[in-house]
């Protein structure tokens, strides 16, 4: 069944129904056949994406840019520091002004406490829709990536399926919670149990669990948090570990990083993948630090299946676009 999305802002990982998300994956695996088969799939000819970034980027920029370039249209990529915004452009004038250019504007905006707002102040003012590249809250289209991975790889049912997600140690910098919060929205609809496990401290925003806990509950899935990695893999399906920043509990850089170095043994090595299932898989968003947040042979080992999940970025977004920027 097709859904109309047109013109919806795609902010938050439960702005599309369970059923308008099933739709979304299902028309980014027609598209991933397509690109496949080298067939054409120009569904946005002539559109125009505003691409703005706050922050670095490799995955989500390079899938936005291509997919709107496979789509038949043009990414504009917009470095805020050659812009007017820091001469008092406001997000009210981005989007009344983007909104007229451009037929979607892709925001990433992860400042803690700023990103979500800004890119729901911009949403607020535009009539062109706006797309989360990852805001200090949620990041919804890594998240559907990783859910189509998911699906790829357990044959199109997660009904059952435990999920790990689990805080791991790194030391390049504070990474933000957005992907953890958005897993643990997203996957009780898809019907897998989530484990959540983190060091006390590293705890994700009270009302996202709580929906989180809300929606296993609707779902009649399982929701479990733990402070134990390994017990938080023992027998899952899936063990999605990754470092976020103690942001809820403090927004100083030096306390952060102090609470973090005293959990350095959190890290997803190959004993970690024996405490789960032996058909187990390891995910990750990427970047990832290599040895300190993953061991490296798990990382680049048989288990791991990050690349298919970056490659189902371009997909996911792809499905976004289509159905939110067509005429
Ligand atoms: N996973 C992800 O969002 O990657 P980038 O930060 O490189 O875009």
């Amino acid at each position: 069944m097709n859904y109309d999305l047109r013109g919806r802002d795609f902010i938050s990982d439960l702005d599309f129904s369970i059923e308008e998300t099933e739709y979304i994956i299902s028309l980014a695996m027609e598209l991933k056949d397509k690109r496949k088969s080298v067939l054409k799939h120009a569904l946005l000819r002539d559109k125009v994406l505003a691409m703005l970034f706050f922050f670095s980027s490799t995955r989500t920029r390079g899938s936005f840019e291509a997919g709107m370039a496979q789509l038949g249209g043009h990414a504009a990529f917009i470095e805020p520091g050659t812009t007017q915004i820091s001469h008092g452009d406001t997000e009210m004038e981005l989007g009344e002004i983007y909104g007229r250019y451009f037929d979607g504007i892709a925001i990433r905006h992860c400042d803690w406490g700023e990103g979500n707002g800004y890119l729901n102040r911009v949403a607020s003012s535009s009539i062109a829709p706006v797309l989360n590249m990852q805001c200090d809250i949620y990041h919804p289209h890594q998240c559907l990536a990783d859910i189509m991975t998911m699906l790829e790889l357990f044959d199109g049912n997660l009904k059952g399926r435990k999920v790990a997600v689990s805080w791991a140690y790194a030391e390049s910098y504070l990474k933000p919670i957005s992907v953890p919060q958005s897993l643990i929205l997203q996957l009780p609809r898809f019907g897998a149990d989530v484990i959540l496990s983190h060091p006390p401290g590293f705890e994700l925003m009270d009302d996202i669990v709580r929906e989180a806990e809300s929606l296993s509950k609707k779902f009649n899935t399982g929701f479990e948090i733990c402070d134990n990695m390994k017990d938080g893999c023992e027998n899952v399906d899936v063990v999605y570990a990754k470092s976020w920043g103690p942001l809820v509990t403090t927004s100083d850089e030096v306390k952060g990083k102090e609470m973090q170095d005293k959990h350095m043994n959190w890290i997803a090595d190959e004993e970690l993948m024996r405490a789960a299932n032996d058909s187990a898989v390891y995910m990750h968003p990427l970047p990832a630090d290599r040895d300190v947040e993953v061991s490296r042979s798990v990382l680049e080992g048989d288990q791991s299946v990050v690349f298919q999940q970056a490659e189902n970025r371009l997909h996911v977004q792809k499905a976004v676009m289509a159905s939110t920027m067509s005429d």
